[in-house]
């Protein structure tokens, strides 16, 4: 069964982030320790969430995420003593105004990572969520929900909108950029990106480790091993784990997009992207 959707802002949201949630964000008390985990759906949040998690003695507390659940569970985030990480699919301009407000006070810094994702092999993941996903409105083929991706009309909306509203605040100095398909090619040298970011000191070591440790394949068989705690932050990311661990691969779009397609993304692409830096990245 699908469930009803809510339009705030013009974006849609599911049932589980209504607008009054949306709007009790303005209420949301970031902390200036605080670390956003911010992408688009699909773009790798699970991973990156599993990285920060495997990171020695960081004292880090991954919370559910900000724009899921209900309001009992953002109560719920007022209650953590570590420093949190909170993972968030929201746009630069839907973000809490006090978050907004906290960016680096004197020394301290709110930091947030921003996880962005080559649009077409998003698109491809997201296709497959809302195929599997009964909560989302019932998608039945690719065609159709490309449609929908083009035009923004899918939870939380546009991926050029999203993207561009974070990487228009790329060089403050508390928000650093991973890419899916950097962290695929380098694991790594992202990983210590993390790590530096977050201030952490790590060995070489340690960080072969924590590659190792969320590589694809460990993630997809230790997960599917594991009941479903919701105690679990990974697991208090996702209901369902067979949602998030699909393919877990850098080009997978070509298999799914026509020639006309491609045509017409990287047109609109071209066109959206014009004055974008990450556009270069995603050049194929
Ligand atoms: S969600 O539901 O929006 O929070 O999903 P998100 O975690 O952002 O993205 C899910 C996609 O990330 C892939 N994934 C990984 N890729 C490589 N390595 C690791 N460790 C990994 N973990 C998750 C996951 O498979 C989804 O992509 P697709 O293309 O669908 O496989």
């Amino acid at each position: 069964q699908s469930s009803v959707l809510h339009k705030f802002k013009g974006v849609i949201f599911s049932t589980m982030s209504s607008e009054e949630l949306l709007n009790s964000l303005d209420s949301f008390e970031a902390r200036e320790d605080d670390v956003f985990l911010v992408s688009y759906p699909k773009s790798g949040t699970h991973w990156i969430a599993k990285v920060i998690e495997n990171i020695p003695n960081a004292r880090l507390t991954l919370t559910p995420p900000i724009e899921l659940g209900d309001i009992s569970k953002f109560e719920e985030l007022k209650t953590y003593c570590e420093r949190r990480v909170i993972p968030t699919h929201l746009s630069y301009s839907m973000l809490p105004m006090n978050i907004k407000q906290k960016q680096c006070k004197e020394m301290l810094c709110l930091g947030i990572i921003y996880i962005v994702r080559n649009p077409k092999d998003t698109a491809v993941s997201f296709f497959h969520y809302y195929r599997d996903n009964p909560n989302l409105p019932s998608i039945e083929t690719w065609h159709e929900f490309f449609d929908l991706f083009l035009k923004g009309d899918v939870v939380y909306g546009s991926w050029f909108d999203h993207v561009l509203s974070w990487e228009e605040h790329k060089n403050a100095k508390n928000i650093l950029i991973i890419s899916y398909e950097e962290m695929k090619k380098d694991p790594s040298k992202n990983i210590k990106k993390i790590t530096t970011f977050l201030g952490l000191n790590v060995t070489d070591s340690e960080i072969n480790q924590i590659a190792w440790k969320t590589s694809f394949t460990e993630m997809k068989n230790n997960t599917a091993k594991e009941n479903c705690d919701p105690n679990h932050t990974i697991c208090a990311l996702t209901s369902n784990r067979n949602l998030v661990f699909r393919k877990g691969a850098v080009g997978d779009w070509i298999n799914y997009f026509t020639s006309k397609q491609k045509r017409v993304f990287d047109e609109l692409f071209t066109e959206k992207m014009k004055h974008s830096e990450l556009a270069k990245h995603f050049g194929d």
